[in-house]
């Protein structure tokens, strides 16, 4: 099928804030936000019910487990539901991103996203997120961004956005656990040739927002 839809891609590693920036970019031009993470995330939640020892966990299995699981539209964004109930607080705890790489590289399980995102595309404008969407899923998007931060800059933002009271172990820690993900993920998370790469490290979320939305009125105008 041919795509006739708008699609604005942005990649990056973990935390580099993509999720936030797509939400409000996708709010700005009134398109819809789709975070690609959220799915395997949510697949990664699926198979944590049925089997809780990812030493077992098959491809086969993480496939059965993540069937029931769908992308609904809210009004800016879609969010993922299994057996039909929201789980985002499920998909954003410690034991789903400590696991959630070893799901996202099961070769099936990356087909079943990428086809659940595309669906997504088919009939919105929308902003997607995740590390391969400019590369594998929308070779062909309108713009494409990857955006990139120094890791401590990424874990001291994780740790802002969970509001709680940190320490200057817990930025340790917490650069450790983003930088061992950034090795874990590294094949998938690759710019593509004709991405637009922003440096976010001393960048506010507004400015890049803008920057992103300003480059998509160039592209489109
Ligand atoms: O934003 P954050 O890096 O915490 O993660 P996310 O976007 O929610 O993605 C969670 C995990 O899913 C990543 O660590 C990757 O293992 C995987 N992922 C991927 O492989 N490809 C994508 N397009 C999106 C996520």
């Amino acid at each position: 099928m041919t795509r006739r839809r708008y699609v604005i891609a942005i990649d990056g590693p973990a935390a580099s804030g993509k999720s936030s920036t797509a939400q409000m970019v996708a709010e700005k031009l009134g398109y819809l936000h789709v975070d690609s993470g959220s799915l395997y995330r949510a697949a990664t939640a699926a198979m944590l019910r049925t089997e809780p020892d990812a030493t077992r966990w098959t491809e086969h299995g993480v496939l059965a487990a993540a069937r029931p699981v769908e992308l609904r539209a809210a009004r800016t964004s879609f969010y993922p539901v299994l057996d039909g109930r929201a789980i985002e607080d499920e998909i954003r705890g410690g034991v789903v991103t400590r696991n959630v790489s070893r799901v996202a590289q099961m070769p099936r399980v990356r087909e079943w996203v990428n086809d659940r995102v595309r669906e997504a595309a088919e009939a919105n404008d929308v902003v997607v997120d995740g590390r391969d969407m400019g590369t594998v899923v929308f070779p062909d998007a309108d713009l494409k961004i990857f955006l990139v931060a120094d890791s401590r800059e990424r874990a001291a933002r994780r740790l802002r956005q969970r509001g709680t009271p940190t320490s200057e172990q817990m930025l340790d820690d917490e650069t450790i656990r983003i930088n061992e993900r950034d090795a874990r993920d590294a094949r998938q998370t690759v710019p593509a040739a004709d991405a637009v790469i922003i440096d976010t490290t001393g960048l506010s979320q507004q400015e890049q927002v803008e920057q992103i939305v300003s480059l998509s009125k160039q592209r489109s105008g």
